[in-house]
């Protein structure tokens, strides 16, 4: 497994920065989320430094779809940056975690009435209008509140990512955002940007995530400043903002190539100066909205292996204490993932294990064929790269409860989740 900076290794055991996994075992209990605040931490200052310039103003905002708890939320307001939010549920959370709602974008399709009169009332600084019914149910709610709301438009620029097909969202038929191509495009702006109460700032897209080609992104900018040269010189409607979205890639296994967001993100600011420049677009704002490329290798899951079975087909299972309900992207869309035995950390890789959940699924596998040392009953099991979509994601399949989550700042560890009770699972049920 790769390590990250934080892991070393210790004798015959891996260690989180002074932390023995083995007695965060003890201390916290297995299923584990455990996550590394120093380097998300150092990944936005990384990203933020990479975004300073002097041409306009940007903003780092953190897609909290990825992650999301009361502690996080604490983090994303200490260290200034904005939340991407995609439900009032996230919204919520993350003005009870200190987040400023003037410094939330809220995405999303299908936002229900309340959702948007929730938004509208909490100040959330920027809608993000998925179609031209959302702007027209927003602009009802708005005057019906006698208010004014900033915006953007989400834009489908129809450039193809090269990642996995099910989180591909910029193909001609995603349900996300209003397409470049559609011949009604200039009339469905034009009237988002007479509606009285809402003020057009400009336009948004997202590619797709988990992507490894840079230049991906910067067709992604041509595209969208073409297009707000178009609106400008055919509708007479200044783009003011430009939001591009999240999508950067990460490594979970060696396949993973990711590119240095530090190099890419001051020549992605230098281009898309340029082009505006030479297309006449006079943008005030750039802003980007990364989740998994924050958090996602701040992130690891500590499991203990409970039975080991050897089935007449040959495969060998190495069954874990939690599985698809922690994590579902394996099940989802075939993701995959590296782990290490923390305590047999410099032992040789002695046989190949299927690693899977407990979960009354077939396709509750979160590894598929890895070589590790001789798995016991009793071992601990340390997946790496799960700080994204795994506790966002988490659910209470087989009414298992969702793991803890601890976080390690140096020689701090803390509890921010605790683990659901029997009883927390139950909670909303009537008899
Ligand atoms: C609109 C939008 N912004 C940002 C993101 C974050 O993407 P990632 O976590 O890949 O950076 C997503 C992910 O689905 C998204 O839909």
């Amino acid at each position: 497994m790769h390590l990250e900076p934080y892991q070393t290794k210790v004798n015959n055991e891996l260690v989180h920065s002074l932390h023995k996994y083995s007695d965060l075992a003890q201390q916290y209990g297995t299923p584990l989320y455990i996550f590394d605040e120093e380097s998300f931490r150092e990944r936005v200052y990384n990203f933020k430094n990479a975004l300073e310039n002097p041409y306009f103003e940007t903003e780092l905002l953190f897609a909290s779809k990825s992650v999301l708890t009361l502690a996080i939320a604490k983090l994303i307001s200490e260290y200034g940056i904005g939340q991407d939010v995609v439900s009032a549920g996230e919204i919520f959370t993350g003005k009870k975690g200190g987040v400023q709602p003037s410094k939330m974008y809220f995405h999303g399709n299908n936002k229900l009435d309340e959702e948007l009169a929730f938004a509208v009332d909490q100040e959330v600084g920027t809608i993000v209008i998925d179609n031209r019914m959302e702007a027209d149910r927003l602009n009802n709610i708005l005057e019906q509140k006698g208010k004014k709301q900033r915006a953007l438009l989400r834009l489908n620029p129809g450039v193809e990512a090269h990642t996995h097909e099910y989180i591909k969202t910029a193909n001609l038929d995603s349900k996300f955002g209003e397409s470049v191509f559609d011949e009604k495009i200039e009339d469905i702006i034009e009237s988002i940007y007479n509606y009285d109460n809402i003020d057009l700032a400009g336009l948004h897209c997202h590619i797709g995530s988990q992507i490894f080609d840079s230049e991906s992104f910067i067709k992604a900018a041509d595209e969208m400043l073409h297009f707000a040269q178009r609106i400008q010189t055919n509708l007479n409607i200044p783009i003011r903002e430009i939001n591009f979205g999240g999508g950067f890639g990460v490594y979970y296994t060696e396949e993973d190539k990711p590119f240095d967001i530090a190099e890419f993100l001051p020549n992605f600011i230098e281009h898309v100066h340029e082009k505006s420049t030479e297309y006449g677009i006079q943008l005030d704002k750039v802003t980007i909205e990364p989740g998994r490329s924050l958090v996602n290798n701040s992130g690891s899951t500590l499991y203990t292996i409970g039975d080991i079975k050897q089935t007449v087909g040959g495969k060998k299972y190495a069954f874990i204490d939690g599985g698809m309900t922690d994590n579902i992207r394996p099940a989802l869309y075939q993701a995959e993932y590296e782990a290490a035995l923390p305590n047999k950390i410099n032992e040789p890789v002695k046989e190949t294990y299927t690693i899977a959940g407990k979960a009354c699924e077939s396709g509750d596998v979160v590894i598929n064929n890895i070589d590790l040392p001789q798995v016991e009953t009793g071992d601990l099991l340390l997946v790496n790269g799960t700080g994204s979509y795994n506790y966002s994601m988490a659910s209470n399949y087989n009414h298992i409860p969702i793991p803890a989550m601890v976080h390690i700042d140096g020689e701090k560890s803390y509890l921010t989740v605790k683990r659901q009770s029997f009883e927390d699972i139950i909670a909303n049920n009537i008899l």
